[in-house]
């Protein structure tokens, strides 16, 4: 993983050349089209992929039948992506994944993978994406740590305790031992949590109005 400052436009046309960037390996690809699926709604529904990149996992989600609807900060991301996704039922903005620029459109899910770590404030974040999702929707975060002497990234255990109070019941995945997904053994952390959006009443500490 690189610096959450890196220059995302630099890296654009290189990007897709990690195993699990550009999914060009049938075995890597299949891997991460399984994880999808699993974490996905059965049916088809809206999946906003912040942080897109050049859409690899847009691109799997639209292929299960899903629309998207990309976005990310970085230009020549945002047109690789509208390249890889041609002719296909999705959309691609530039823009903040903190805050994305999709008015007042809601989604079934918020998909973001190894895009969090790197926002200046991750529970800010979270508690926006939380607020994008229709009832019955969805977080769906793939993450990290990675590097062993200055190690980046978000540890599973602290984005459980960021997700207590806006999600349900959360799900956590452990991906570092599945070597498909990656191209090769990975020995550091990494994980993916599905996040269900809390029912309306339910939200934690919600105490209800007195008084008035
Ligand atoms: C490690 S890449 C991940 C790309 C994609 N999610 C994937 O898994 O293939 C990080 C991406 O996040 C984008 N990015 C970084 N900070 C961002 C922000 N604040 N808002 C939107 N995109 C951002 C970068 O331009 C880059 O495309």
């Amino acid at each position: 993983m690189t610096s959450a400052n890196a220059d995302w436009d630099a890296r654009a046309t290189s990007f897709d050349d990690e195993p699990d960037h550009g999914l060009r390996d049938p075995e890597v690809r299949r891997a991460w089209a399984g994880r999808l699926r699993d974490w996905l709604p059965g049916r088809a529904g809206d999946v906003l992929d912040l942080g897109c990149g050049t859409g690899s996992l847009s691109l799997l989600a639209s292929e299960q039948g899903h629309r998207v609807t990309g976005v990310d900060l970085s230009p020549a991301m945002v047109t690789l992506a509208r390249e890889k996704l041609a002719g296909r039922d999705a959309v691609f903005l530039v823009g903040d994944a903190a805050a994305p620029p999709v008015g007042e459109q809601r989604f079934d899910v918020v998909l973001v993978r190894h895009v969090l770590w790197a926002l200046p404030d991750p529970a800010r974040a979270l508690g926006h994406w939380s607020g994008l999702l229709r009832p019955g929707g969805r977080l769906v975060l793939v993450e990290g740590v990675w590097g062993s002497v200055e190690p980046v990234g978000i540890p599973a255990d602290r984005l459980i305790g960021l997700l207590a109070p806006i999600a349900g019941q959360v799900r956590v995945e452990r991906l570092s031992d599945d070597p498909l997904l990656w191209g090769g053994e990975v020995t550091d952390e990494r994980y993916a949590v599905v996040a269900p959006a809390r029912a309306s009443g339910q939200e934690r500490g919600e105490v209800a109005p007195t008084g008035e």
